[in-house]
């Protein structure tokens, strides 16, 4: 089953696994660089299904990182190499496209970000803008016009980020959304914004892009979004013509271990960020403030066979595969595609590592130190660097 083929919409793949989107941090200026198209190259050589560039913000104002890719029309040159370099290598290419709303920093996008509601994120820490309606219709434009960019830059595929807090998920969430609008309240309202993505995402995909839609099963804390809104959420998508559900969980800005758990190594976090003040708080309160999770292979496969009961399209899991026995089993319980994000961390490879029968375990630990270097310009495995005495320490 997991190498046999997939049609995914319009697009066949070569087997059932992608690159979950995993932020790779290697967009010096917002642009794709040569690094970037040496990293999805190596993992389509690797075996995989399809890979996906993470984390695009679909206009400035979405962007939360200065090494965070932004989808326009300066960036097509790099991204025309990538899908190519990706292509030749036998795997088809994805890109992950999103806004970062109350997530996103003035420092790198000169605005004052833009949310469903003005509520302090401590985590910014922000203090974002209430959208307006004109702003709302605006910003679902962006993301068809992002994905018309992708389909110029030999994309097969786009995944619509709609989870993890970031802005679809800010309006999706009772927490983030506080508005007294058609935009605000009850689920019909919460969801409209998405819904309107999604009719641009889709007109601008036509007919030989696959649309996938990453998407919360539960916020991860109290007050978030639970199950029994993002079913509904979920056959939503359907209806609106999602090709598949990538079924995910986690608010960045209230639980962001809930969204991959095991260690967070807080040190190092703080060592690499920028600014001083926000280096000084995650060491001191991090601990504190970030809830632990513990890890467990297929971590949400019990939440998401729920999903696979109430929903007819494809559904994508992610979330703690790293090994061939959980994979087989996920695809056993009639999910069409697996998605890994740390195992190809690990290694690049790993696709074809099981299919030689070469490793059928990721020596991924789930340290987490990945995660940790997403403030940093590259994120990477720790098994993979020579790491100074002063970062081993950090870990320790
Ligand atoms: C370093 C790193 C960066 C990530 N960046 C993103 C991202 O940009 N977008 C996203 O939807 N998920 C992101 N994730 C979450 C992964 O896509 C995935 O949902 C999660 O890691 C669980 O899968 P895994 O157990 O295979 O790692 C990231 C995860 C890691 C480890």
């Amino acid at each position: 089953m997991l190498f046999s083929p997939f049609k995914l919409g319009p697009v066949t793949l070569r087997n059932r696994t992608i690159r979950a989107a995993a932020f790779e941090g290697m967009c010096p200026n917002n642009l794709p660089s040569d690094q970037l198209t040496a990293y999805h190259k190596a993992v389509a050589a690797g075996g995989i299904g399809m890979t996906t560039v993470a984390y695009a913000a679909t206009e400035r104002s979405g962007l939360s990182f200065p090494h965070q890719l932004l989808l326009n029309e300066e960036a097509l040159p790099g991204l025309r190499v990538l899908t190519e370099a990706v292509h030749k290598e036998g795997a088809a290419c994805s890109i992950q496209i999103g806004h970062c709303g109350n997530m996103a920093k003035r420092s790198v996008t000169g605005l004052r970000p833009l949310a469903p509601t003005s509520r302090i994120n401590m985590y910014g820490p922000t203090f974002p803008k209430a959208m307006t309606r004109s702003e709302i219709q605006e910003s679902a434009k962006a993301f068809g016009r992002a994905v018309k960019l992708a389909r110029s830059a030999g994309f097969d595929a786009v995944e619509v980020h709609a989870g993890h807090g970031y802005l679809i998920s800010q309006f999706l969430s009772p927490y983030t959304n506080q508005r007294n609008d058609e935009f605000g309240g009850s689920l019909e309202n919460r969801s409209k914004f998405m819904r309107m993505v999604m009719d641009e995402v889709k007109q601008a995909a036509g007919t030989d892009m696959a649309v996938l839609v990453k998407m919360n099963m539960r916020d991860g804390f109290l007050g978030g979004m639970q199950l029994e809104e993002s079913l509904e959420v979920a056959k939503m998508l359907q209806q609106d013509g999602a090709d598949a559900l990538v079924l995910s969980g986690g608010f960045v800005s209230k639980a962001p271990m809930y969204i991959l758990k095991g260690a967070m190594p807080i040190r190092v976090l703080a060592h690499y960020m920028d600014d001083a003040l926000m280096r000084v708080f995650v060491r001191l309160f991090g601990d504190v403030l970030i809830k632990k999770e513990k890890f467990e292979e297929a971590y949400f496969l019990k939440d998401a066979l729920l999903f696979r009961e109430q929903v007819d399209i494809p559904l994508v899991y992610v979330g703690g595969l790293i090994s061939r026995e959980k994979i087989d089993k996920v695809l056993g319980n009639g999910f069409e595609l697996v998605a890994m994000a740390r195992a190809l961390l690990k290694d690049p490879d790993f696709v074809n590592r099981l299919l030689d029968d070469e490793l059928s375990r990721s020596s991924c630990d789930t340290c987490n130190y990945c995660i940790a270097r997403m403030y940093s310009r590259e994120v990477s495995c720790i098994q993979n660097e020579n790491l100074t005495a002063e970062m081993r320490a950090l870990l320790s």
